[in-house]
Parts: structure tokens; sequence; C-alpha cells
């Protein structure tokens, strides 16, 4: 028995970093898997080597084609959907007087608008398999503020409301809508931070896999009972560093 027998997730941004760790576990546990990306290459590789239980579809999830073509792709392929992670993002960064528009807009597009397409498409799926979960992956910036993060942490913040209004809106239709706020993660978004170039009371940074737990704990029926709320993973990064 799997904690996740029963269950069809997508998952974006699954073909690295977080995504793919989540992708591997959730199928381990008995899901099946739409994995969703821009990277053709590296998901579909992922996919084939899941095997059976997993797809791989090309989304944009700044585009609402795409979002409706992956959600009827998962329905096709797997006879329904119960769990939406919208996992995929990215990070860029400036000095606030020299942050363009470009990189402004592009946050804004994949970060909140890539979560809040993914969520618009999905839940009447969602609804209909009677017990659905969305995850969405915030960030500690989504708690706190970080300087030349301008955008992300916008974003950040945004979709850890867009969680909390839309748990509200589902909870009548057991969908449970919850947050996942990652401290720093060894991934290839964060390839070229030094691991102790921020302070974390447990004295390194986290493992893809150490958030993939919580993909598989939220998208379980172990979560029955959890909606709207957040779950800071970070190592105790945000509670600061420990007197010595
Ligand atoms: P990653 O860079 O390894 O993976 C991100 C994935 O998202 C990539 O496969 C990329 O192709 C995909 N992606 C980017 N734009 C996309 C788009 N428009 N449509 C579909 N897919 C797209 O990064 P990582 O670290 O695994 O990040 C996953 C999530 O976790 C992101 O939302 C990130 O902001 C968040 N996060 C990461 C932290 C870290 O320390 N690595 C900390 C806190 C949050």
């Amino acid at each position: 028995m799997g904690r996740c027998d029963g269950k069809v997730a997508i998952i974006t941004g699954g073909a690295s970093g977080m995504g793919a760790a989540g992708a591997r576990m959730l199928v381990a546990e008995g899901a099946e898997v739409v994995i969703g990306d821009i990277q053709d290459e590296l998901g579909r590789s992922l996919a084939a080597e899941l095997g059976e239980s997993a797809r791989f579809v090309h989304l944009d999830v700044a585009q609402q084609d795409q979002w409706e073509a992956a959600v009827a792709f998962a329905v096709a392929e797997f006879g329904s959907l119960s769990v939406l992670v919208n996992n995929a993002g990215i990070a860029n960064g400036a000095l606030v007087q020299q942050f363009d528009m470009g990189q402004w807009q592009r946050a804004i597009d994949i970060n909140l608008t890539g979560t809040f397409l993914g969520i618009r498409a999905a839940s009447d799926a969602l609804i209909a398999s009677g017990r659905g979960s969305i995850i969405n992956v915030s960030s500690i910036e989504g708690i706190r503020g970080t300087p030349w993060a301008h955008a992300y942490v916008a974003t950040k913040w945004a979709v850890r409301g867009l969680t909390k209004s839309v748990a509200m809106e589902l909870a009548p239709h057991n969908v449970r809508v919850n947050s996942v706020h990652p401290g720093l993660i060894k991934t290839p978004m964060t390839a070229g931070i030094p691991d102790d170039m921020i302070p974390i009371p447990l004295g390194r940074p986290g493992q893809p896999e150490e958030i993939g737990h919580w993909m598989v704990f939220l998208a379980s029926d172990e979560s029955s009972f959890a909606t709207g709320a957040e779950y800071v993973v970070d190592g105790g990064t945000v509670q600061g560093v420990p007197h010595k």
C-alpha cells in the first residue's frame, strides 16, 4: 500500500529540483503523475525513468491554453485529477532602482499568474475527484523580505495569500489548498549560492527530497484536515540563528 495510491497529480516544474524529487516520491507512494515543464528533454527522460505511472506534458505555466491542455491530458491518461502541485518558479533580482520591467513581469507571470492559471484550470477536475489537494510552493521569501529579490518576494507572498483565499472557496468541495515555504534547498536554482551564505540553525541547506516529503504528505489523505495552512520547511532559518 502506498500513501498516495489512487491519486493522480500534475506537478509543474517537475523536470528539475524539488519538482523532480516530488514526482519520484509521489510515484513511489503509488500516485500517477503528469510532469509539466518547459524543459522537454529532462521532463521526458524523468517520465520514462518512472515508467507507466508517469507522463510528461510540455507546460508553460504562464500560458492559459497549455494549462487547459495539460489538465485534459492528465484526465485522459489517468482517468481523473486529484492533486495539483504548483511548483514551477523562477528567481531573479537586482537593486530596486535597476529592477527592469521585463524581470518584474516574468516573475509575476510564472510564479504568480502561473499558479493562478493552474488553480483555475484544474479546479473542476479536482472537485470531481471528490478529494482534491492543491500544493503551492511558495518560499520563506513569502513570509519575510529579502533585498534585490523584489519580484520574487512579492510573488511568493501573493501565492501565500492566493492559497488562503482559494482554500476557503474550495473547502466546501473537499479540495484542500496549502502552501509550502522552503528555505535554502540544493537545486539547480540555488547552485550558485554558497552553503553558508544564509545562516541556517540546522547548519546546512535542505535537499529536494526534504520538500518532496511535504508534497507526499499534502497529496495524501494523511493531511485530510489541513487546508489554508502554510508549512515552513527551512531548517529554522526564519527563526534566526540560536544564541551560542
Ligand atoms: P529548479 O530551477 O531546479 O526547478 C524549477 C523548474 O521550474 C525547472 O524545471 C524549470 O524548467 C521550471 N519552470 C521554469 N519556468 C517555467 C514555466 N514557465 N513553466 C513551467 N515550468 C517552468 O528550482 P527549484 O529550486 O526546484 O524550485 C522549485 C520551486 O521552489 C520554485 O517555485 C522556487 O521558487 C521554490 N523555492 C526554491 C527554493 C530553493 O532554495 N531552491 C527555496 C524556496 C522556494
